[in-house]
């Protein structure tokens, strides 16, 4: 119930602003999963928690929904909040049991739901904080290959991810918030905090990297401002894919085997 990506203190926080200070940017990710369009009829959610920044057009688009979320409260409060059934896997398919990163859940993850598309629900951006990853730089790394290998061998998905945040606003607007490929850090920092504000008043001024920044090469992104709580600002990249054809034919292909031999079983 209580880790530093989710549990009761988020909870707290999306009861309190989820319709205040969170509204903008809860609309704008609705907006951008509008433009995403997985012909899958299935979703894994990965860091479901109570789906606060879901919308429920957009969840009754699936047939099923299954969600990953190690905090007990999510279930009871997704339940709730969208009046719909979920199912769970409670399987932790990214920490050892030791509580390291590793790369062996992510491709079990893959293998076990071929025919899902997957939603990493401002989720990725919260690895590096569940195991202090900046001490740690190869094992991320490590990661991050075996991950973009098993989205290659994925149908659809999608995620929505912090890359930076701390006290400056980032100054998104609709003439900077696309981009075709990756930003570096740099590059965020040139595009959406101006040298103005980072210079402004005696506030001193630091942004946490989330190590998300090469995530996703190759992929059009879309950059979002999501104020937390009050002052405290999270500039966040969201990604989409849709698949190959070919990924989805085999995926159809093999569902439709396994239903022949379990209706001749
Ligand atoms: C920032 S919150 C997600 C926000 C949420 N998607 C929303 O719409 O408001 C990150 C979530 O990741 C969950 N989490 C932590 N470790 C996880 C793991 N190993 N697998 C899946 N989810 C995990 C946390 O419990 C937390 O609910």
């Amino acid at each position: 119930m209580i880790n530093p990506a989710g549990g009761i203190v988020y909870h707290t926080r999306a009861l309190r602003y989820r319709n205040t200070l969170w509204r903008a940017f809860r609309e704008e990710t609705h907006q951008w999963l509008s433009e995403w369009n997985p012909a899958e009829q299935d979703l894994l959610i990965v860091g479901s928690s109570g789906g606060y920044c879901l919308q429920p057009d957009f969840l009754s688009r699936f047939r099923s929904i299954t969600a990953l979320d190690p905090d007990p409260l999510t279930r009871f409060i997704l339940r709730k909040r969208f009046a719909r059934s979920f199912e769970w896997d409670r399987e932790d398919y990214f920490f050892s049991k030791r509580g390291h990163l590793s790369p062996v859940g992510i491709e079990k993850m893959v293998r076990r739901y071929p025919s899902h598309a997957i939603l990493f629900s401002n989720f990725l951006g919260q690895l590096r904080c569940l195991d202090n990853l900046l001490d740690k730089p190869e094992r991320f790394a490590d990661w991050k290959v075996t991950f973009r290998e098993c989205l290659e061998r994925a149908g659809s998905w999608a995620s929505f991810h912090d890359r930076l945040s701390g006290n400056l606003e980032p100054l998104i607007s609709a003439s900077n918030s696309s981009s075709s490929d990756l930003v570096t850090d740099s590059g965020l920092v040139d595009r959406f905090y101006p040298s103005s504000t980072r210079a402004s008043g005696t506030q001193t001024h630091e942004l946490l990297d989330h190590l998300t920044g090469d995530l996703f090469p190759g992929f059009a992104r879309r950059f979002l401002k999501w104020e937390l709580t009050p002052g405290r600002f999270h500039l966040i990249e969201a990604v989409h894919s849709n698949g190959s054809a070919q990924q989805l034919g085999k995926k159809l292909s093999a569902e439709s085997a396994s239903r022949e031999v379990s209706s001749l079983g």
